[in-house]
């Protein structure tokens, strides 16, 4: 039987994820595994074939990957000992050995029917195998040990963490809330600083578009960016006095047609249309330094949203290289792009 490869999304946006799938690997299976997975199987098709797709195809909704190598059935109100003995065993047990060293992420997907929590469970594990001798850690590992609860049953997995997408479980980025935090529309900006390993530029000139109240702007602040942040509407009293930032009361057509200046990196979380958007960040690719980098969030409607999203892809592939196009953990119905202008 083929290996599955396990596929995590967001819950509403599993079929979307999905649909892409089935057209990049029209010779596969893919069905949903729980609310928020798909498993995927084909003859001869390996988790680093899938992430190629995903990056490749540019597949937004498929946020973490992992290759399924086993399944532990949880006996009704099973303790987290059994369930430990059981996984520890399916696990030595594998046809090949298993590394000496791996990040172990365990996460439940939907509503589980256990009496422990994931943590306790991961918490567990870690002890017992480290015990059996091989060195656990929680990210950062060459390879990763997966153990997802789904409904009464535990998916296990192990693969490399370049084929991951992402090092967090099931792709749930944790960002702790920081002090002074403007908006939680921070997070998803913070996400794209901390977790991928796109080269960002640090330091220089920022234009943050739809910039109220202030949160990018601030996030943008603490990575050494002067900021002009244009928006209509008033930003946060906290940021009124940083000589640093510059507050332009206005819509972003008007300030992109006037302006002449030129900056590192165009950041927009302006809530509007994708299209219109898109069209928005075409012109403002203009006032992009060579090698200069722009961040988009999507907004998108349920309804034709991977039309929508392949339609701004196409476009804005017409002014930058995009390099990530992803529905990060902290976007809802969003999808945010990173792409850099050719040097
Ligand atoms: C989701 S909020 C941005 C939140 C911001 N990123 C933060 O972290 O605080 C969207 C903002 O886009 C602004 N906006 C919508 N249309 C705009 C336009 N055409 N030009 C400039 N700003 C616009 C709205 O006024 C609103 O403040």
């Amino acid at each position: 039987m083929a290996d599955r490869i396990i596929a995590s999304s967001a819950p509403e946006w599993r079929d979307a994820a999905r649909e892409m799938l089935a057209a990049s690997l029209p010779d596969a299976t893919i069905e949903p595994e729980g609310d928020d997975l798909l498993a995927i199987a084909a003859e001869g098709l390996s988790i680093a074939d899938v992430a190629e797709i995903v990056r490749g195809d540019r597949i937004p909704f498929v946020r973490h990957l992992f290759r399924e190598v086993g399944q532990v059935t949880l006996f009704g109100r099973q303790p987290v000992g059994g369930a430990v003995d059981a996984i520890v065993d399916t696990l030595l047990a594998l046809p090949v050995p298993l590394p000496p060293m791996a990040s172990l992420q365990v996460w439940a997907s939907g509503t589980v029917e256990t009496i422990f929590r994931p943590d306790e469970l991961r918490r567990e594990l870690e002890t017992s195998l480290s015990e059996t001798g091989f060195r656990i850690e929680r990210a950062g590992m060459p390879q990763v040990l997966s153990a997802c609860i789904v409904g009464d049953h535990v998916l296990l997995g192990l693969n490399g963490v370049a084929s991951a997408l992402s090092d967090w479980p099931g792709g749930r980025v944790r960002l702790a809330k920081p002090s002074g935090q403007v908006s939680r529309s921070e997070f998803k900006l913070e996400e794209i600083f901390r977790t991928t390993d796109l080269p960002l530029p640090h330091g220089g000139i920022a234009l943050d578009l739809g910039a109220s109240p202030g949160g990018w702007t601030r996030i943008l602040r603490g990575h050494g960016f002067e900021v002009v942040a244009v928006d209509p509407a008033d930003l946060d009293s906290r940021l009124r006095r940083d000589a640093g930032i510059r507050h332009v009361r206005s819509t972003a057509a008007p300030y992109l047609a006037e302006s002449r200046r030129a900056f590192d990196l165009i950041v927009n979380d302006m809530r509007m249309d994708p299209a219109m958007s898109v069209g928005l960040m075409v012109e403002a690719s203009r006032h992009l330094k060579p090698g200069g980098v722009m961040i988009v969030t999507l907004k998108l409607s349920r309804h034709g949203a991977v039309a929508a999203v392949r339609a701004a892809l196409a476009r804005l592939d017409t002014v930058v290289e995009v390099e990530l196009a992803r529905q990060l953990h902290h976007n809802r119905d969003e999808v945010t792009v990173v792409g850099r202008k050719p040097a």
